[in-house]
């Protein structure tokens, strides 16, 4: 997909008023990354900060994504695409309604196919739900890698979720090893870039 059609594509989702979502929205959340990423990080939908932001992942639980993601040199400034399944907060940090997830599903289509990744992961219960499998059973499958689609899917626990309950926090990561592994298995064209 071209720049202009990126573009094209903000600018839509940004007058988007398919559902109730609108009416209390601060910022519409699109997403972040580098739109030719062979990996996508998909979320639930936005909190407060990211209302207020405008962009995914930059409260606590971003900032614990982020810590996660330099640590086998993944980054949304270079290698990766974050986005979520609704593009604006539901009402106290709610889960988002089956009816907001349908009415955003074409925005996140649309970003989906732009990029092609080969790897997606999904953060939390929500989202592996919604992409991967209605049954998902996030405590249980998290770190599987399940084909659907011609990509790789991967449930992850939630970061909100791990700093809920922080001694959760080395069977997330040993999940981003496998994602690593993964990545240097089949992502040709990624670089790891570690920070300094
Ligand atoms: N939780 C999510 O699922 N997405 C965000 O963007 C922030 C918190």
């Amino acid at each position: 997909m071209a720049v202009t059609d990126w573009k094209a594509l903000f600018a839509a989702c940004g007058e988007c008023r398919r559902c109730d979502l609108a009416n209390t929205r601060h910022n519409v959340v699109v997403g972040v990354g580098n739109p030719q990423a062979e990996i996508m990080f998909i979320g639930e939908g936005p909190g407060e900060n990211e209302d207020l932001k405008g962009e995914p992942f930059v409260g606590r639980a971003g900032k614990l994504l982020d810590q996660m993601l330099a640590a086998v040199g993944l980054s949304r400034q270079h290698n990766i695409y974050i986005a979520n399944i609704v593009k604006c907060r539901p009402p106290k940090n709610r889960d988002p309604l089956p009816e907001e997830q349908a009415a955003c599903t074409p925005w996140l289509m649309q970003q989906i196919e732009a990029i092609n990744p080969k790897i997606i992961v999904c953060l939390g219960r929500i989202a592996a739900c919604y992409m991967i499998d209605p049954d998902f059973k996030v405590m249980k499958q998290h770190g599987e890698f399940i084909e659907k689609d011609g990509r790789l899917m991967m449930g992850m626990l939630h970061p909100a979720a791990i700093l809920r309950n922080p001694n959760q926090r080395s069977v997330a990561f040993a999940d981003f090893v496998t994602l690593r592994d993964k990545i240097a298995e089949i992502c040709t064209h990624t670089e790891l870039v570690f920070p300094e």
